[in-house]
């Protein structure tokens, strides 16, 4: 599947701009100390969930997350968020996994890995997930032979009202696709055509009809294993095209007093806020990653937004870090085999934009919108720390994110997989030594594939003196090369490569 980008095409480079020397570093905004919430960090720099496709298949922290982890806090961002982990019990496939307490010891040895190669400086977070069901497309004749639950709708609208289940399907594998969606229902059509997807609105199911009983106490147990394995905090994954995002999207029509209306689309997330709150108490941080615009058609715009949001702040969360986009709803087709996959639609190319963009560009997409939502939450009397992220990659970028009141914390997520020593470096007055990235989404593409999440622009430098540590197809260094501090800061020149 190919990622969507605009149709303008127009290339746009991420320009470095004036890097601060050490000096200004120390005096800017981007580098003095913020509470959040019970947590002191030591700057305003965040680096935000990304899933890097490297537990076991079971769900535990390999090796290789603990050094992918160890990797970003030897650049010593003031926080960073382990990737999106799975708060319920059940296979996964490698996606890292916190629904048991047998996955405490792996979580445990994530945060003391940061501890250390930060000296303790940079914070640590979790995000936790909860995520529903979704099958791969099926191959045609396979999903009508055996799949596809035979109706009485089936039957009347192929004039067979008596024929049996064999003859029906026999029926059915004989249309053609145009004639096929004219007798099956939208649902069925999206499950042959796309794959089978659940969703919050499927109140039939009794599962998805009693996620407001299972999902507080699945969070809030979750919380409870995160501050066991000595995490500052955790993030409660509110974006993007999971569950509880669904929750709160305006495509919400549960008529069970958690859908509908705004109050009523909110009223299961605040509920998995106040569950984990009461389970971990006020000296732990808990905070939420949720959409500043869902970018969809018939989607949640962000007056929405900033209601959720303004409300998020007032029942006490610690943090609210904003996205954007990110949805199935215009996903693209996958091929048979394959699932889809939220990233590859328009609402996908607002949540990660890519260099080919329009007029607009893929930097700071989200910052008008994370300006009205702080700006609604500070109207509100609420000090609550805002994250602004998206194609942030220079320190001029971020000062002004800050002095525009865009955010109060910078999310770096791609640049600070392209660099980690970001932070290190422009603290040191040695941005010119910064590997920029390009914004060409092949890490995104690896994400998509379920891949080892690799960086195009160090993970085929000095494969020769990588040690052990390459990707399963031998032809990538799983990390990005150290980076050592020269004695004489460098004035000018080239972004390292
Ligand atoms: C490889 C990859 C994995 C990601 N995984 C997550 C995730 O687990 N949770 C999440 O909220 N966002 C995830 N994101 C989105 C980023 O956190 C971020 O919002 C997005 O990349 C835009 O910021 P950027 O322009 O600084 O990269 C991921 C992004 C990438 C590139
Ligand atoms: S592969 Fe590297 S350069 Fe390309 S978008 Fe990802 S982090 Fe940036």
């Amino acid at each position: 599947m190919t990622l969507w980008r605009p149709a303008e095409r127009i290339r746009h480079e991420p320009t470095p701009g004036r890097w601060p020397t050490a000096a200004e570093a120390a005096a800017s905004r981007l580098f003095q100390p913020l509470s959040v919430g019970p947590l002191r960090l030591a700057g305003r720099t965040w680096v935000p969930a990304m899933v890097p496709w490297r537990a076991t298949e079971e769900g535990f922290a390999s090796a290789s997350v603990i050094d992918w982890y160890r990797r970003f806090a030897a650049g010593r961002p003031a926080a960073i968020v382990v990737e999106a982990t799975g708060i319920r019990d059940v296979p996964s496939g490698p996606l890292l996994r916190i629904g048991d307490d047998r996955f405490v010891p792996g979580l445990a040895a994530i945060a003391r890995a940061v501890r250390e190669a930060s000296d303790g400086e940079t914070r640590l977070l979790i995000q936790l997930i909860d995520f529903l069901a979704i099958r791969r497309r099926p191959e045609r004749t396979r999903y009508l032979a055996r799949h596809l639950e035979i109706t009485a709708g089936h039957r009347e609208r192929l004039n067979a009202v008596d024929a049996d289940e064999a003859t029906v399907r026999a029926r059915l594998i004989a249309l053609d696709d145009e004639a096929l969606r004219d007798v099956l229902t939208a649902r069925e059509t999206e499950a042959l055509f796309v794959g089978y997807r659940e969703r919050v609105t499927d109140v039939h199911r009794p599962q998805v009809r009693d996620l407001p009983q299972t999902l507080p106490g699945a969070f809030a147990a979750a919380a409870v294993r995160a501050r066991a394995a000595g995490f500052d905090g955790v993030e409660l994954h509110f974006a993007h095209a999971y569950t509880m995002a669904s929750f709160l999207s305006a495509t919400n029509t549960r008529a069970d007093g958690y859908g509908g209306s705004r109050a009523g689309r909110l009223r299961l997330p605040l509920e998995v806020y106040q569950a984990t709150r009461r389970a971990v108490g006020a000296d732990f941080a808990v905070g939420c990653r949720m959409l500043a615009e869902e970018c969809i058609a018939d989607g949640h715009a962000v007056e929405d937004s900033a209601a959720f949001a303004t409300e998020f702040a007032r029942a006490g969360m610690d943090f609210i870090s904003l996205s954007r986009g990110g949805k199935f709803d215009d996903a693209a087709t996958p091929k048979v085999g394959e699932a889809a996959y939220p990233y590859t639609g328009p609402s996908g190319y607002e949540c990660m934009p890519s260099y080919y963009s329009d007029a607009r560009g893929p930097f700071g997409r989200n910052l008008g919108a994370c300006a009205r939502i702080r700006a609604a939450i500070r109207a509100a009397g609420c000090a609550t720390p805002i994250v602004a992220a998206g194609g942030i990659h220079s320190f001029e970028q971020a000062e002004a994110v800050l002095e525009r009141r865009e955010g109060d914390l910078v999310g770096f997520a791609r640049q600070a997989l392209a660099d980690p020593d970001w932070f290190r470096k422009v603290r040191a007055g040695r941005g010119a030594e910064v590997r920029l990235c390009r914004y060409t989404n092949y890490c995104e593409a690896l994400d998509q594939r379920h891949r080892e999440v690799t960086c195009e622009l160090w993970d085929r430098l000095d494969l020769a003196s990588a040690g052990s540590r390459r990707a399963a197809d031998g032809k990538r260094r799983l990390l990005a090369p150290e980076w050592r501090e020269s004695p004489e800061p460098v004035s000018g020149g080239a972004p390292a490569r």
